[in-house]
């Protein structure tokens, strides 16, 4: 037999954690065995729905023929809606040309590290962070360095570790708040200061804003908001705010007080052109969800708000795990005593509660090898019966090991 043909050598740098986990737990369920999935932030899976004029928005331009291909920035009425949210919301001055519809925010993080990255650049991303930072950083060929966020100030980004971490390669620095994984909300003085160190040193600020209004206490703060004088390149979607997981519709947008990033622009919009368009339909949409109805924001942060308070007392209550207080998103980010010692790494604490109990978390160090090894992640969806029952599981197994 012939030799198998090989694959480029960037694909072996793209990783993703929490789905890589997925097929142990499909592998059990095919031997009969019930999983409870608590590995992926998809709040349709659970009890919440998308809002019900969406879906009629989606129905009514499917019905209308409006099923074409749309123009590769987004339909313009779109980009107006989002400068109007970006605006009433965030406080945010952008214009339509300023705005890029994408196929969820993961487009949107292709597009710009596509147009941002190439051999040699450093990127500093959150450590812990959401993995395709990391990967299309090296997809590139590039070098994703982790800078410290700091878990007993609730996971607040380290400035001087930041600081100490820029070269004369760092190209953009990312900032994920509401963050996934951790739950941090940044305050506006640490984007100020980080903004600072990114004005000094020739930076762009990539700043995912995905969970803007997911937050229990503290008040969200745009980084474009905050760091007025900076090159800001924010991405924000609707899967989440918006409970479309499936739709796949997000948006980027530049914010670019000096017009410095026209080249980069014209960059993500050749991108943009190259993949056509995103889907029009969902598109229609989204301008729905934005001008439309907000109430069900408010609920489904009130009813988060009880899950989350639930399952953080309720971790830490088990012994040997000990967990911060989210106060945004809908991520849990525990940490486990006795990695290294009664468990080689976390991904082998993972895989073992996930064959003893059925229950599927994500391993720290899948979002950052660094500062998320010796943890686990799990969302907060799930109604407080189901989590009940699957950190019931997590303290017998804990308590099976002696802990
Ligand atoms: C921080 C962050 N950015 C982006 C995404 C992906 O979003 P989308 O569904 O819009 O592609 C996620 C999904 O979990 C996320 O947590």
């Amino acid at each position: 037999m012939k030799a198998h043909y090989t694959a480029a050598k960037r694909a072996s740098t793209i990783k993703y954690a929490i789905r890589d986990v997925v097929k142990y737990a499909k592998d059990l369920e095919e031997k009969g065995n019930k999983i409870c999935y608590l590995n992926i932030g998809d709040p349709v899976k659970f009890d919440f729905d998308t809002p019900k004029h969406l879906k009629s928005a989606l129905w009514e331009a499917v019905k209308k023929g409006e099923n074409w291909y749309g123009p590769s920035e987004g339909l313009l009425k779109l980009r107006k809606a989002v400068c109007r949210k970006e605006k009433r919301i965030n406080g945010i001055d952008i214009s339509p040309e300023d705005v890029v519809v994408t196929s969820g925010v993961s487009e949107g993080i292709l597009f710009t590290m596509a147009a941002l990255i190439e051999g040699g650049d450093e990127v500093l991303v959150p450590g812990p962070t959401y993995p395709p930072y990391t990967s299309y950083s090296k997809f590139f060929g590039g070098t994703p360095i982790s800078y410290r966020t700091i878990e007993e100030e609730g996971w607040r980004p380290d400035i001087a570790d930041i600081k100490s971490k820029i070269s004369a390669k760092t190209k953009c620095i990312v900032l994920i708040s509401p963050n996934n994984p951790c739950g941090a909300v940044y305050d506006s003085r640490t984007i100020a200061e980080i903004s600072e160190l990114a004005n000094q040193n020739d930076l762009i600020i990539l700043s995912d804003e995905i969970y803007d209004r997911i937050v229990y206490e503290e008040r969200f703060s745009s980084a474009a908001r905050v760091a007025k004088n900076s090159s800001v390149i924010g991405l924000n979607g609707f899967s989440k705010v918006y409970l479309a997981t499936g739709w796949r519709v997000g948006y980027l947008y530049f914010h670019d007080p000096d017009g410095r990033l026209d080249v980069i622009k014209e960059s993500v919009k050749k991108q943009a052109r190259i993949r056509l368009c995103a889907n029009t339909p969902i598109q229609k949409a989204a301008i729905a969800a934005l001008d439309g109805p907000q109430d069900h924001i408010k609920q489904m942060v009130e009813k988060l708000r009880k899950r989350r308070d639930f399952a953080w007392k309720r971790l830490n209550q088990i012994e040997g795990i000990t967990c911060s207080k989210p106060k945004g998103a809908f991520y849990l980010f525990p940490r486990v005593h006795g990695i290294g010692q009664r468990w080689k790494t976390d991904r082998e604490f993972v895989l073992e509660v996930l064959r003893k109990t059925g229950v599927l978390f994500v391993h720290g160090s899948g979002f950052c090898e660094t500062y998320g090894a010796g943890h686990f992640r799990s969302v907060f969806l799930p109604p407080v019966e189901t989590l009940t029952h699957a950190f019931n599981l997590l303290e017998q197994f804990m308590e099976s090991k002696g802990s």
